[in-house]
């Protein structure tokens, strides 16, 4: 495919702008045109009200829609972003997918696994060049990890992720004028978000997968409820989450999430263990295992050199588009980190994950969980 490559974004929101502002960036570069913007509510499209987050941002020729539907019928592209609230997704990516447009869905896909399914059933069958948000992926230190884990068994991962239930500030869904959350913040929401579990955890879980080139295999999940008389300022998702899984290669893992008010503070911690390594995040990436078995010596191998930007951050949300953008036009798989179709086993986990806290703990396997009769009612949509 030629560049520049004609795209659209879903969904001019929290997440939406970030992609927004990376995509001028490729746009600037010729990588990419960006033909259309679409949001149900058009002030979210109004010039003025963009540039309060992208202050060099003109509206040039963009199309704007604030239905979908028309967007597909008027707009030819190549490639869309969809980046709306999880629990809004009808059959948008379905119809754009049968029209052989690209897709970069932001994780979760949806919080509907039969809906997922569906989506993905339709991407393979019209071989739809696929990404999902998990820009984590592209960092240089967790790529270096991936690659050092390569040809090593992964027996074991502790990884805690502390940060507060209001980190994720202004969201942009009138959700007030949806039977939603009045203060717009869905994501503290269970109904809207999943839990945290599903709507943020679901990075962490898909980083260990890749660390670790594994799928996940089973869940065991405690939660900790946020109090019932807090719900109405502080959202009804849990504080705690306590996440137990084992990969499919074997070895187990552990998440540990935390969501408290009134903290506004981020912090994670991570040990993985090989057979013969640990590996952390120091200074330095380092892996602490003897390299040299006759000397008993060089206990300490450094993966990757200081300082590690922040993982989560806009330099990889760019890296995630722009390799997305290439792997079009230069027809190289290889550049796309995932696909909608393997980042399905992510998803499945943290949903499987808020099942097995409500079964008291239950373990649960993923295959099951994604394809049995005995777990149908938890994949279906409960949108009226
Ligand atoms: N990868 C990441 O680091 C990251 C970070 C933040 C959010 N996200 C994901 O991005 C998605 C959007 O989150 P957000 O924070 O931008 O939320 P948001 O509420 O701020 O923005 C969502 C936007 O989508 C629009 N919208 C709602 N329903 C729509 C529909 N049916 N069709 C088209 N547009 C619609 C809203 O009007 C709003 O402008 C979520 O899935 C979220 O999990 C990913």
């Amino acid at each position: 495919m030629s560049s520049p490559l004609k795209i659209a974004i879903v969904g001019i929101g929290q997440r939406g702008l970030q992609h927004l502002e990376n995509l001028i960036k490729l746009e600037e570069n010729e990588m990419v045109k960006i033909q259309s913007l679409i949001d149900p509510f058009s002030e979210n499209l109004l010039e003025k009200n963009i540039r309060k987050n992208i202050p060099s941002y003109s509206q040039k020729n963009y199309s704007l829609y604030t239905d979908y539907d028309e967007f597909l019928k008027k707009e030819e592209v190549d490639a869309v972003w969809f980046v709306i609230p999880p629990n809004q997704h009808k059959k948008e990516i379905i119809e754009t997918a049968k029209r052989g447009i690209s897709i970069f869905a932001e994780k979760p896909q949806s919080l509907f696994l039969d809906q997922v399914k569906e989506m993905a059933e339709v991407i393979e069958k019209n071989e739809i060049n696929s990404i999902v948000g998990f820009q984590m992926r592209y960092d240089p230190w967790y790529k270096e990890l991936n690659s050092y884990l390569s040809d090593k068994w992964v027996a074991s991962i502790t990884m805690y992720h502390g940060g507060g239930v209001e980190s994720h500030g202004v969201k942009y869904t009138h959700t007030e004028k949806m039977d939603g959350p009045g203060n717009r913040i869905w994501t503290a929401n269970r109904l809207w978000s999943g839990t945290s579990m599903v709507e943020a955890g679901i990075h962490q879980t898909d980083l260990m997968r890749f660390w670790a080139s594994d799928d996940i295999k089973w869940v065991q999940a405690a939660y900790t409820e946020r109090p019932k008389e807090l719900h109405n300022i502080e959202g009804d998702n849990p504080i705690a989450y306590h996440v137990t899984y084992g990969f499919k290669k074997g070895g187990t893992a552990n998440l540990i999430f935390t969501r408290p008010a009134n903290v506004i503070f981020q912090e994670r911690f991570d040990y993985i263990l090989t057979t013969h390594s640990l590996i952390k995040f120091e200074e330095n990436l380092v892996a602490y295992g003897i390299q040299d078995k006759e000397k008993k010596s060089n206990n300490k191998k450094i993966l990757a050199k200081g300082p590690h930007e922040e993982p989560m951050g806009n330099q990889n949300t760019y890296e995630i588009s722009k390799s997305f953008v290439e792997s079009i036009i230069e027809k190289n798989e290889k550049l796309r980190l995932n696909s909608f179709q393997n980042s399905i086993n992510s998803l499945s986990t943290v949903l499987a994950a808020n099942v097995s806290n409500s079964l008291g703990g239950e373990r649960i396997e993923i295959d099951e969980f994604t394809n049995s009769p005995k777990f149908s009612k938890y994949r279906q949509s409960n949108l009226k």
